[in-house]
Formats: structure tokens, C-alpha cells, sequence
């Protein structure tokens, strides 16, 4: 079971409650403890807290706001705050918040704490598991957030490309999944030149990571990350403020690892392969050039025009060879562009696809599991904006119109084989704590994903 969560006999109970019901949950209360909540000015407001003691002084029962039943939006995650509230020791709920299920997993979320450099942060408070929930399903799910997160929270000198494929190779062993790794000019030998162009500049060799397992026969669904370990935006340097976080531009990967981790640990029957193009976009001498033109594993050729459009490029190579497979379902995360962001914000992922029945199981799969995702459309009368005057193509077409759109459409062209694709364009980063969700780095689509996954292949 996951670390936030413990059996026990006796644990100090926490008991929900909204704006509307704390008249009728103090009644149940000792006199003592209702005056005790009064004089603290306790009204239920989302997200309150109150710890009430016994006679003796020592902590006797909490209670904790969360939104009304009737109100226009419930964070299903609130619970997720009680960890960096509540002092170490045993709780359970006596009451059921809005989604039990939901606010378990959130209660395992919101203990994360990155600790690989400071060891002194992580809470102490556990939940005894709630009645009929499948403990076994929330600590796959927590424990594959707390691997993207770990993943994406180390920063680059110690995450770059050798130390992303090591990660990806410790998860093929553990579940027996068979691994290999295409390393720095070997790129170039079979034939993936972009992946190549990309991650020269970088005194750390460029590499494709490839993982597979399963039963041969079983569908195939193949999942490619973004493994920009460190983005600064190449020759097209970013500015200081947007450097700063590119330690994140691995979360492609580091979610896609997490989903294949609960895709094996769950043993769901699907034929799984991981591609994750691992790169540092650096600034060198020998680093690709604004205008250069490049061939690509599917052939086509793509001229340059900003070599801060890395992630496009080395997704394109690692999609084309997923695609020569023709796979069932591919799907393919990464922190691709900042307009996503001005789109819909950090908290909301756009994805893309032309299945309409994934698309609407993608929505819905993201609502049950609090995984929010937002579709967004193939605008197919955008695709022209990708034309070049003088190759195939071209990563980064002028104008600062749609940039979530034209990626995806870029993105569109290395696909043609398989039965079905799936884009989403994720942020991979908290910008400021939220319940459940510690500043930082963050799992975002792959506990949707997961879902649909296991639905269809469970
Ligand atoms: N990794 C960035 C995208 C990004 C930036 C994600 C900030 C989240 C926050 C990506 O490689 C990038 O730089 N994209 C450019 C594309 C542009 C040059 C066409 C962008 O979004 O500005
Ligand atoms: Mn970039
Ligand atoms: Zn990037």
C-alpha cells in the first residue's frame, strides 16, 4: 500500500463538512468542541481546518470545509490539503466527502513531497483506507505520480538524457519488459536525423529509448514521450523567465513512463511500446541553425524556422517509427507550447484526436479521475501554415496564431498508419500548490489515459 495510507484500530477521526451541513455536524459534536470551533470562527469554508481536543488536551477529532453539494464546481481534490495540514499520526474519515475514491487518491497525492535533496518535508498523516475502495488501484495510481514527478522535480544536471534512459530502463527490468537505446551518431545511422539535429549541441549524446513488452498478439498501443531534458530554446535562446522551469521539458516522458508503469503493473493486455526521445536542446557551435534544413526518418524534409520548436522535431522521428507498426492506438504527451498554456492554463491539457470515439472516452475518463484534459481541433485549414518556401515543411511557422493547433498539425503529418492518435500537449508543472498537487513537477493525462486503458484492455 502506499506510504500515505495505513490499517489500523484506532485513528483520529476527520469528519466533512460544508457551509450548509456544519449546523447539523456540530450538533453531533461535544458542547465543549462546538464552543471550541466557534470561538475559532469554524464555518465549514472550503478548505478550513480545525483540529478540537480532547478534555485532556490532545487532538480528538478534526473537521475540514469542502464545497457544498449545490455549488457550482466541487474540487473532488479538496481532501488532498489535509496531509500538509494535519500533524503526523492516524485518521479516517467518518463521513463520506463528495468522492470517497477521489479524495483517498488525493489524500496519496497531496503527501508527496520532493525530497531527493531535502529529506525533511514529507508529512506524517495517514489515512486508514476508506471502506470498498481498491487500495491496490489508487497506490498504482499515486505511486506513477509520484514517478513523473520525481522525474520532472530533478533537475537537469542530474535528469539528462543518460539518466532519463537509465530511469526508463529500471522500469522495463522491474516488469520484465525488454529495452533498448539508440545512442548520439547511431541516430544518424538509423536514420533519425531529427532526434540527432536536435540533441547535438549537447556535450550529452541524444537518444532513443525503446521499451516493449507484453503478449505479441494483444493489441498494440504505443506511447512516445517528449525528453527534452533541458530546453533553452537552442540558437533561439529563451529568455531568463522562460528557462527557468525547462528542467519540466521531460514530462512527456516522465508521464509516459508513469502510465507504462501502471499499464505493466495492472498487466493489462495490450502489447505496450515506450519511444521517448531523450535530448538536452543546447547552445553550441555545432548546435541546428535558424533556416537549416533537415531530412526526417519519414522522409520528408523540415527547414528550421525557430529552434525552439525542438519537442515537434524529435517527437516527428520517434512518431514515424511508431507508426511503421501500425499500432492500434498511439499516443504521444509532451510540453510542447507555451500558447497551450495561454489557451487553457497550466491545469488543463489539450489533446487532439480525430477518433471520435476516443475523444469522447479521453473527456470522460479525464472528469472521473480528476485528470482534467480539454479537446481541441486538427484544424485542418491551419495545416498550410506549416508549408516552407524551400523544403517539406516547416517546424515553426510565422504568425503567434493557434501554436497548440499547429503543433498538433505537424505533429499529424509523421502519422499515417495508425488505426488510431492521440495528442496531448501537457504542462507537466504546478506553478503554485493546489490540493493534491505540490508546487512542481506534475502527472498530468497518464491516470486518464490509464483508465481508458484499462477499461478497454482490463
Ligand atoms: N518546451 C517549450 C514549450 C513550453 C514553454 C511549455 C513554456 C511550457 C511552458 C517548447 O519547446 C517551445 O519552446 N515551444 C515554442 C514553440 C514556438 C517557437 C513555435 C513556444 O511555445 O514558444
Ligand atoms: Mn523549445
Ligand atoms: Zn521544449
Amino acid at each position: 500500500m502506499h506510504p500515505a495510507f495505513q490499517n489500523a484500530s484506532s485513528a483520529v477521526p476527520i469528519t466533512f463538512a460544508t457551509k450548509s451541513t456544519w449546523d447539523t455536524v456540530s450538533a453531533t459534536l461535544p458542547a465543549a468542541a462546538r464552543r471550541f470551533a466557534a470561538a475559532n470562527a469554524f464555518t465549514a469554508k472550503p478548505g478550513q481546518y480545525l483540529a478540537l481536543p480532547a478534555e485532556d488536551g490532545s487532538l480528538a477529532h478534526v473537521v475540514f470545509g469542502i464545497e457544498d453539494t449545490s455549488s457550482e464546481w466541487r474540487d473532488l481534490f479538496r481532501p488532498g490539503q489535509l496531509p500538509g495540514l494535519l500533524p503526523a499520526g492516524t485518521y479516517s474519515f467518518t463521513n463520506q466527502p463528495h468522492d470517497t475514491r477521489l479524495a483517498a487518491l488525493a489524500f496519496a497525492l497531496g503527501s508527496y513531497r520532493f525530497n531527493r535533496y531535502r529529506k525533511n518535508d514529507v508529512p506524517g498523516a495517514r489515512l486508514v483506507p476508506p471502506d470498498g475502495l481498491d487500495m491496490v488501484e489508487l497506490t498504482r495510481m499515486a505511486d506513477a505520480a509520484a514517478l513523473a514527478r520525481d522525474l520532472i522535480n530533478t533537475p537537469a544536471n542530474d535528469m539528462g538524457p543518460d539518466e532519463l534512459a537509465q530511469a526508463a530502463q529500471a522500469l522495463a527490468e522491474k516488469f520484465g519488459a525488454a529495452y533498448s537505446c539508440i545512442i548520439g551518431d547511431d541516430l544518424l545511422k538509423q536514420n533519425f536525423p531529427l532526434i540527432h539535429a536536435v540533441g547535438m549541441a549537447s556535450t550529452r549524446a541524444p537518444r532513443l529509448i525503446d521499451i516493449t513488452w507484453g503478449d505479441a498478439s494483444h493489441p498494440k498501443v504505443t506511447l512516445v514521450g517528449k525528453g527534452v531534458c533541458f530546453d533553452t530554446g537552442g540558437l533561439d535562446l529563451k529568455p531568463s523567465s522562460g528557462m527557468l522551469i525547462m528542467k519540466k521539458d521531460m514530462g512527456g516522458a516522465a508521464n509516459v513512463l508513469a502510465l507504462a508503469q501502471m499499464i505493466m503493473d495492472a498487466k493489462l493486455k495490450v502489447r505496450l511500446r515506450v519511444l521517448i526521445p531523450a535530448v538536452e536542446n543546447s547552445v553550441a557551435g555545432n548546435a541546428f541553425r535558424p533556416l537549416d534544413i533537415f531530412p526526417s526518418r519519414k522522409g520528408v524534409n523540415v527547414e528550421i524556422g525557430n529552434t525552439d520548436a525542438e519537442g515537434r522535431l524529435v517527437l516527428a522521428d520517434a512518431l514515424a517509427l511508431a507508426d511503421e507498426e501500425k499500432p492500434d492506438l498511439l499516443i504521444d504527451l509532451g510540453t510542447l507550447t507555451g500558447a497551450a498554456r495561454v489557451a487553457l492554463g497550466p491545469d488543463l491539457p489539450p489533446f487532439y484526436t480525430n477518433d471520435e470515439t476516443l475523444a469522447a472516452d479521453v473527456a470522460r475518463h479525464a472528469r472521473t479521475e480528476n485528470d482534467p484534459l480539454w479537446r481541441m481541433p486538427l484544424w485542418m485549414p491551419y495545416d498550410s501554415w506549416l508549408d516552407s518556401k524551400t523544403a517539406n515543411l516547416n517546424n515553426a511557422p510565422g504568425g503567434a496564431f493557434a501554436g497548440s493547433i499547429t503543433c498538433a498539425l505537424f505533429l499529424k503529418r509523421f502519422v499515417e498508419s495508425a488505426t488510431s492518435w492521440l495528442h496531448v500537449d501537457i504542462y507537466g508543472w504546478t506553478p503554485s500548490a493546489k490540493p493534491a498537487r505540490p508546487e512542481g513537477g506534475e502527472c498530468q493525462a497518464a491516470r486518464a489515459i490509464y483508465k481508458l486503458l484499462s477499461e478497454r484492455y482490463g
